[in-house]
């Protein structure tokens, strides 16, 4: 593969989680907002923690299909690593993230990666979507919407969850995660994250759920999310939730 010439967030979180699949301009990139803000490692393994419990959760529900919007790179503790009965498919909007997943799952049966927009469940290839998240529509499945939230506007974000609550089928789980204002006393790191970016409180974020129904541990700093033991001690610069369209 080429060099790349600008960073992306997918590798710069791959660099964060210890990961094989990033290159110079990430660490670089990585680098400097740490300089602006401090030590990430800490927080965006909590975030892949939060990723695994919730992923779990819904594979015990009886799960096993999920659908990955804004996958980045499919790795280090992905859906499909911590769930490895389910089918997976990873979808992202940035193109060579999606080569690079492809080209890291090709020799898989079971998990699968193309291009997809979160605001828009039909620029997923249908054939992809079938094969991978068998009865979409009809079975329940996992929806897994992490990284993404920050980056759209509350009416879009709103639209956007509603539209895939009216596309799965009851039963379904979707887990989510914002970021909070942790960045708001950064302003040299906040800049960094550019125009689009949007930090919420949680109050703020509850009613954008809309017909989702957060289950009863709440919408909380994702290390504190049904924590595997004490919540490790890492800034709130995240907080998640799993919800459900519920069944019947
Ligand atoms: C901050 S990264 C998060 C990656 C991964 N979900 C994680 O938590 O480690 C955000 C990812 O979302 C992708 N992205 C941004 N806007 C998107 C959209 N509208 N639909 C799908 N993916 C999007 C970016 O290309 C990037 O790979």
């Amino acid at each position: 593969m080429a060099e790349p010439d600008q960073p992306s967030t997918a590798r710069m979180i791959d660099y964060w989680l210890g990961g094989a699949h990033h290159h110079p301009v990430d660490v670089a990139a990585a680098g400097a907002f740490e300089n602006a803000y401090g030590p990430c490692a800490a927080i965006f393994r909590a975030l892949r923690d939060f990723l695994g419990r919730a992923v779990r959760s819904i594979a015990d529900a009886g799960v096993d299909g999920f659908l990955v919007f804004g996958a980045g790179v499919p790795t280090c503790g992905n859906v499909h690593e911590v769930a490895p009965d389910a089918t997976v498919l990873y979808t992202d909007v940035d193109p060579a993230t999606v080569r690079l997943g492809q080209r890291l799952l090709a020799d898989s049966d079971r998990a699968g990666y193309g291009y997809g927009d979160a605001t828009d469940i039909g620029t997923v290839d249908p054939a992809q979507l079938h094969r991978f998240v068998p009865g979409w529509g009809r079975r329940p499945v996992g929806v897994v919407f992490l990284g993404l939230a920050a980056f759209l506007d509350d009416d879009t974000l709103a639209r956007t969850l509603d539209e895939l609550y009216e596309a799965v089928a009851p039963g379904s789980f979707l887990a989510i995660d914002f970021d909070s204002e942790e960045l708001a006393a950064y302003p040299d790191a906040l800049a960094m994250m550019g125009p689009a970016f949007r930090m919420r409180a949680p109050a703020r974020f509850a009613p954008l759920l809309g017909r989702w129904q957060p289950t009863a541990d709440g919408i909380v700093p994702v290390a504190q999310w049904r924590p595997a033991g004490a919540p490790e001690p890492v800034p709130d610069a995240f907080y998640g939730a799993l919800a459900v369209k519920p069944a019947g």
